[in-house]
This record gives C-alpha cells, structure tokens and sequence, in this order.
C-alpha cells in the first residue's frame, strides 16, 4: 500500500516505508485530537538488478545489430525479432520467452509498447521484464532486466545463494543510521519497512536471515518437500500479519495451520497476466489473515551474486495475498528456510486490442439523462482553506466517460452480478456515488466490503448538502465528522470522476490499463472501477491505494485527520485525492497493464509517491506562480507534509538528485519529494517557453470523434500526426505519462528522466530537448550526474550532475 504521508518525526528516518497514523508532529498538537489509529504495516523490498537497462539512443540500440524493420511491419513481429537479437545465443530449449497480452498502441503516438515476459525451464522469471517501444519499423526504446547467465538445471538453486540475502543484508547494515542499528540486529524486518516489531519466536523461522548470517541453517531442515508451498507461505503469513499476537500463534501451532491449508491447481487457458499459457496456479483457502484466496505459482526470481554485478536465478514460491490493508506481491524462496526475497505491496498498482469481453455492438446509451449536479468544492479549489462550495455539474468528458459518470451495464455491476440476464435493460442508471469508474461510499468500519456500504442517494441526482462541522469536545469530534457523509462522498466521487477524465485524455485510457468496470469495447481488461472509501475507519491521518493488475478493482482508503477540531476530512482535499489516484496511474503504464509489481520500493517506489505529488501540484497551480505545499490543509500545517514545499527557490527547496544519498531518504516518500521537486522544477522551464493553459482539459471532441486542436493543441498539417498539448503546463502532464509508458520496469531517476526526454522527441521531433535537459540538470540531474553502489531501497553514492548535452551549451 502507498501511503501518503510520513510517520511522525521519531520515527523520521523511517517514515513513508510505515504509514503511521499518528498525529502529525509538527502540527499544533495542542488542538489535535489524542486519537491515535492502527499503525498499517508494510513490506517493500527485493534485490537490485545491476545488469538492467534502459536504452532510448539509437546508437545504443544499433549497436544490438538490430537494424529496423520495414516500417509496415507487425509492431509484434519487430519486437519478436528484437528480443532474438539481444538474446541470439541465449536462447535455447530451456530458455525462451513471451510477449505479453497487454501490450498495446498507443492512440496519440501511434508508439506500440511491447511488453515481454522471460521463462526459462517453463517457469516464468518473475523479475525477468522487458519493455519494447517500437513506431514504423523502428525500436525506439527498450528496457529490460532478462537474466543473461546460464540456464540451470530445472528445479535447482545455485548453491552459492544459500543466502540470497547475505549482499543485501550486508550493504543495508553498512547504510543504516547508527541508531537504527539496534532495530536492525534485533529484527531485520524493521530496517525493511516496519515498525512494529516481529516476535522473537519468528526469530528461529528467519534462520539465515540478515541478523545471523553467520550460522548455516541446519542439514536436517532440508528434508522438507520442496515441492510443498505452505511452509514458505506460512512463513510470509508469520511476517506479514501485522498482529503480533497472531503471528506468534501462527508459529506456535505452525503444523496445524499448516495442514488446515487447502489448495487447489487452476489451469488457465491463457494466464491472467499473459505470461505463459502452460503455467500452474495454485488457489489456497484457510490462509490465516488472507482475505481471500491466495494465488501461489513456481517462478525464478534474479538474485545478485557476490560480487554484485550480475545475478543468478533462484526457484521461489511467487504469492499473491490479499490482505485487510495489504496486497502483496512477494517472492518467498522454494529452499528450506523460505527466505523471503521480494516483496511488493500493490497497496500504496492496439492495432492488436484484447479482444474485448464481447464483439456484439455496444448497445447504444438511450438518451443522456440530466446531468446530476453537486455542491461541492469545484475543481482546481485544493480544499477548503483556498474556496467555498458552490454547486456545478457532471461535466463529464465525454470521450472518457460515454454514458456519464452515474450509468454502467448491469452485467458489470458488482450490485447485480448476473442480472443482465433477467432484465432487459444493458445499461443502469444510478441515482447514488455509484458509477462505471468509481464505487464511492463511507467505510467508518475499515472493512473490506464496499458494495452495501452507505452512500447518498437522490432521485433527483443533485447531490447537495450541508456542511458546517462545528467545533466540538475531542471525544465528539469523530461523530461529528461523520454527520457530513452525504458531502464527503459526494466530493469524493466528483474529484475521482474528473480525475478519471483528465488522465484519459491524456492517454490513461482502456487499453493502458485505466480503471473502469465496462469498457465499451475498446479493449483492455475491465470491472475494474476505483472503489473509494470516503472516512475508511483503518487509520487516521493519512490514505492509500491499492493498484492490482488490470482488470482488477483499484481501492483507495480516505481518512480523516485528527490535527484539529473539527476534524478534516482529506476527502475534501483534492491533492490528496489526486495523489492517491495517481499510484493507480503511475502502477498500471510502468511496465504495463497487468505487472503491478514496476514501482515497489527504492527510486522506483519513490518516483511512484513523486508522480502524484507533481501531478496533484500541476492542478492546483493557475498562471500565477505560487509554492505549493502537499496536504497543508489536512495536516494543519502550512508546510505540509513533505521536508519542503514545492519551489523555484533553491533556499525554500534544496532538494537535488544528490538529496537522495542523506539520511532519512531512503523511505519512497522522501525520495519521491526530490523527483516531484525535479519535476516541478522542469514544467516551470516549460512554461516560460510555451505559456499556460488556463484548463488542463482538451477540448471536447465533435461528434464523429475528431479531436478539434482549439486553443489546446498545437496546430497539425493537414489534421495528421500526434496530439501535442501546446502550453508548457499541459504539455508536461502529456509528457509525464508518455514517459510512464515509455520507461523500463522498476525504473531509476535517469530512466524516468530519459523516458520524457524520448516521449518529447517522439511527440514534438525534440523540440524541447535542451529546455527538458536545463530542467534536470538544474537540481542536478544532468547527463553528468551519477550513481555508485546503487543498492535496491534507494541507497548509494550519487554525483550531481549540472551539465546540459554539448548540443545545449550557449554560447
Ligand atoms: C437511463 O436514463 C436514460 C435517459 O434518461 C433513459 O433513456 C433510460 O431508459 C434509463 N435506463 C433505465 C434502465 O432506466
Ligand atoms: C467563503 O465565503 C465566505 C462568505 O462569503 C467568505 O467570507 C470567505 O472568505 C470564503 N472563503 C474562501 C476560502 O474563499
Ligand atoms: C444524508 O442525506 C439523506 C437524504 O438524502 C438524509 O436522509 C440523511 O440523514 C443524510 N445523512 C446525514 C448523516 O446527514
Ligand atoms: C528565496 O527564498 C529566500 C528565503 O525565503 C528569500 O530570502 C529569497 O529572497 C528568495 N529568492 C528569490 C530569488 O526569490
């Protein structure tokens, strides 16, 4: 789970990798309430990837020997012969691989982004990803972390990774602030990415794990049958729970919840990632603290070797688990002790479409019914330190949103699964916070349930009520909040729908990944609409987002904050509300629709906080340039929650690429501050150039489709090519989530930096090279800046690098 803000200044060094729901430190705690929420745990960490690429010159590229193809080739074809070239002699019977089914075109760029997975022995490398962009024949760019050793022997693990860990562990040790040593020797977990503390007895199933790297694990421990996962997913259960109590139980009777276990093998035709068609998935029921079945297949996983700089292949269990406040995506390894090598929590992610769930015609919408109407804090009003309610529209887009944002077919309502059958009416409308691309509703339970949850309902869809939280007696202050659900939910809904809107008409659309329930047949995997939880009863002071793979339901989790009274609710801050959204935007184009698993810890996981940072920033900016602080409402702190606020000024934000090497920013949060800074630095450069679009919306497109370019778009010869956004605001936004889609899984700074500065290039013809460039190398991210010992949660020696390609030099 991303998690929004960081914990509370003891914890400082920590903060962002644990969510806790503490009272903002800094905040006038002598008005904030003394409640004090359930800290969530999370998990966040795997091995770094040192032969990885990502390559956007073409001289890098020809130098493959891979020439371009003609240009009237299939995208898939280039690709294949692609990834045989940067293969040639690796591949053999044993070592293969598979372009995944989620690739697609992109509508704007006309770019085909191919996703592919490596197998090798039959079994998919979990972390084996590459990433192909191709137009006219030619690859433009491409990423890739494929494992370029040997083939073992099928079912065998090197024997020099006993301990897989022993480099990380290692180079974590050597990296950690002295007084986190003692965390660190006592429970390697709490260097990892939590606080709360493991019980000792989990101690003995951690055998070789960092803090005794010393002693072997026993030869008798070895006798376990490999083949059988449960111990290896108990062992995770017994890390993961985030109750003490249950994890100790866990161990206590370890061979009975063991056997109570039940698992069936599922056989999928085509896998739901695309990976490889052969594969079996196992379901397991009665896992303790699961909430729903767990998914469990054979993978390899890349494991560094000694000396850091290539890796070898390591056989792991690969778990999908559902939790109450996590998803996780993790790596336990299949030898005795079931080390736990990688985790991600997915809580925080064509001219060859997927065939759509049906090929009939889309039963047209009858007639749009009025549109409904809201009293709520109107888009671009941040929160309600900066405007007043007023009441406004569904103004929906009506390329993103067909039907509005209150109608979806029955037969993709999770309220009347089946139901389509039995009536005959395709399309429902609804008279609730009840649509195709968001399920809003009140959650004060924390539960996981959301289909019967309350949410405001008018026949007459005007959404409109009161709101006037009085100041109250701390311990009334929660039911205090609660009276002004109709309002919180109805803001949630507006501010999500318009959101769903904005990043479409970027290019955040079906077959990119986005998030809706019906896809109007133009591809991609859909029931996937955000369910978001307005006032979610699981924390206080800060919101989260799950991102699962395409086709899968997104949820965020709102929460109110206890810095004054009356409480504020962050439902009503729409920074935060952007934010969380944007970890659902960010997940889905890394790496593509169905691998949720590109932007989980280190640079990567931190660029996945910066995105929603910037993206939240870009919005509430207008032509006057201000500072903006993140979430300063909500927190009741004019700086916000961030180290800095956002800033031209170099003594309001220090932050540069080099930021990344101090104490205390090794959590996502702080380093994703340094990337938004970065790139709030860069849209400025843009805007001096280019000017600002008073409204980040493009134009309405006319009735047959066409996209008129108005005052928005630059002007095209002869209405052909891209779609270029022409003010440098507008144009930083497109640029940003092409670069999404563009960069390699599990991403650095440079590849992201290198992913806009191409996305310009394939856009634009380059026109923007040196302004992009001056940008990055402003806060140090020049061609020049460079990383040393990069370790995989953020760590290692950075140069800053201030220079501009010789091309930009003035002279
Ligand atoms: C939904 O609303 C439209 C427009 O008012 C109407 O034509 C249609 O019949 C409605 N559908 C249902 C199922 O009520
Ligand atoms: C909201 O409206 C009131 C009354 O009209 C006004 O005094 C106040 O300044 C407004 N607040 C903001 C933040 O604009
Ligand atoms: C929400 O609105 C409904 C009317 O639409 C009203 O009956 C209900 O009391 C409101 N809830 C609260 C908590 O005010
Ligand atoms: C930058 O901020 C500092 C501290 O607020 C201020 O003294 C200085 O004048 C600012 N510089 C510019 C160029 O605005």
């Amino acid at each position: 789970m991303r998690c929004l803000l960081s914990a509370s200044l003891a914890l400082a060094t920590l903060a962002g990798t644990v969510c806790a729901h503490l009272p903002h430190s800094s905040s006038s705690s002598s008005s904030s309430g003394s409640v004090v929420g359930k800290r969530r745990k999370t998990l966040g960490f795997g091995p770094s990837h040192p032969h990885a690429v990502f390559r956007s010159s073409p001289y890098q590229i020809k130098t493959n020997g891979f020439t371009p193809q003609d240009p009237a080739m299939d995208p898939l074809e280039v690709a294949r012969i692609f990834v045989e070239d940067v293969l040639s002699e690796r591949l053999d019977k044993a070592s293969s691989y598979k372009i995944r089914q989620d690739s697609y075109t992109d509508k704007n760029t006309g770019v085909t982004h191919v996703y592919v997975r490596q197998l090798v022995n039959g079994l998919e490398v979990q972390d084996g990803d590459m990433n192909i962009n191709i137009k006219d024949g030619i690859v433009l760019s491409y990423g890739s972390s494929f494992y370029t050793g040997p083939t073992p022997a099928p079912f065998t693990n090197p024997s020099s990774s006993a301990n897989p860990h022993s480099e990380f562990c290692q180079s974590l040790k050597d990296e950690l602030p002295p007084h986190l040593e003692l965390a660190f020797t006592s429970n390697s977990q709490v260097a990892m990415g939590t606080l709360l503390s493991i019980p000792p007895a989990l101690m003995h199933l951690h055998a070789d794990h960092c803090v005794s790297l010393s002693s072997p694990p026993p030869p008798e421990a070895f006798s376990e049958d490999p083949a059988d996962f449960r111990s290896a997913l108990l062992k995770f259960m017994a890390t993961a729970t985030p109750s003490a109590s249950t994890a100790e139980d866990i161990l206590n009777n370890f061979g009975q919840y063991r056997d109570e276990m039940v698992f069936d093998p599922t056989h999928h035709f085509t896998s739901p990632s695309g990976v490889d068609e052969h594969h079996v998935e196992f379901e397991v029921r009665n896992v303790p603290e699961a909430v729903n079945p767990v998914k469990a297949r054979l993978a390899y996983t890349q494991v560094p070797t000694a000396d850091g700089t290539s890796a070898e292949l390591h056989l792991v269990w690969k778990f999908e688990v559902e939790m109450q406040d996590n998803w996780y995506e993790t790596a336990v390894s299949v030898s005795y002790p079931h080390n736990i090598i990688s985790v991600v929590d997915w809580a925080s992610d064509s001219p060859m479409p997927i065939p759509s769930s049906s090929t009939a015609p889309i039963p047209k919408y009858p007639s749009k019914p009025d549109p409904a109407t809201y009293n709520v804090f109107a888009w671009g009003i941040n929160d309600p330190s900066v405007g007043n309610r007023s009441t406004v529209k569904e103004n929906f887009d009506s390329l993103a949103s067909p039907v509005g944002w209150h109608a979806l077919p029955y037969g993709n309502d999770p309220a009347f699964k089946g139901a389509r059958l039995v009536g005959k009416e395709f399309w429902r409308n609804t008279t609730t916070t009840w649509g195709n691309n968001v399920f809003a509703q009140e959650n004060w339970e924390g539960q996981n349930s959301y289909v019967n949850n309350y949410r405001p309902d008018s026949s007459s869809r005007e959404f409109d009520y009161k709101y006037k939280p009085k100041e109250t007696e701390k311990g009334d202050a929660l039911e205090e909040a609660q009276k002004y659900i109709n309002t919180t939910v109805a803001q949630l809904f507006y501010t999500s729908n318009l959101v769903h809107d904005l990043y479409y008409r970027y290019g955040f659309d079906e077959i990119s990944g986005n998030f809706q329930q019906y896809n109007f047949g133009r591809g991609g995997a859909e029931n996937d609409a955000v369910i978001a939880n307005a006032q979610d009863g699981s924390g206080y002071n800060n919101a989260n987002f799950m991102t699962p793979p395409d086709g899968q339901n997104g949820r965020m989790r709102m929460y109110l904050w206890n810095t004054a009274i009356p409480y504020r609710d962050g439902d009503l801050e729409a920074g935060i509300v952007i934010h969380e959204l944007s970890h659902g935007l960010s997940t889905r184009l890394t790496g593509g629709p169905a691998n949720s698993g590109c932007l989980g810890w280190g640079e990567s996981g931190g660029m996945g906080e910066g995105w929603g940072d910037f993206l939240a920033t870009t919005i509430r900016s207008n032509k006057e340039y201000s500072d903006y602080a993140m979430g300063a409402w909500a927190a009741n702190n004019e700086k916000g929650i961030r180290n800095f606020v956002y800033s031209l000024n170099e003594t309001v934000n220090p932050s540069t690429y080099k930021t990344l090497d101090k104490p205390g920013y090794w959590g996502v949060h702080a380093i994703g501050e340094v990337w938004a800074e970065i790139l709030w630095v860069v849209s400025q450069r843009l805007i001096e150039k280019h000017g600002y679009a008073d409204d980040l919306f493009p134009p309405t497109p006319s009735e047959n489709g066409d996209v008129p370019e108005g005052d928005f778009y630059k002007p095209r010869k002869g209405g052909k090519g891209p779609l270029v956004p022409k003010h440098g605001n507008s144009l930083i936004v497109q640029l940003v989530l092409d670069g999404m889609k563009l960069q390699s899984c599990r991403p650095s700074f440079f590849d992201a930096r290198d992913a806009i500065i191409q996305a310009d290039q394939i856009l634009t013809g380059g026109e923007n090279f040196c302004t992009l460039w001056k940008g990055f190398a402003e806060r140090g991210l020049g061609p020049d800046a460079k990383v040393e010992g990069r370790t995989p949660w953020g760590g290692g020696v950075r140069t800053n690098g201030y220079k501009v390609p010789l091309a930009c030099e003035e002279y």
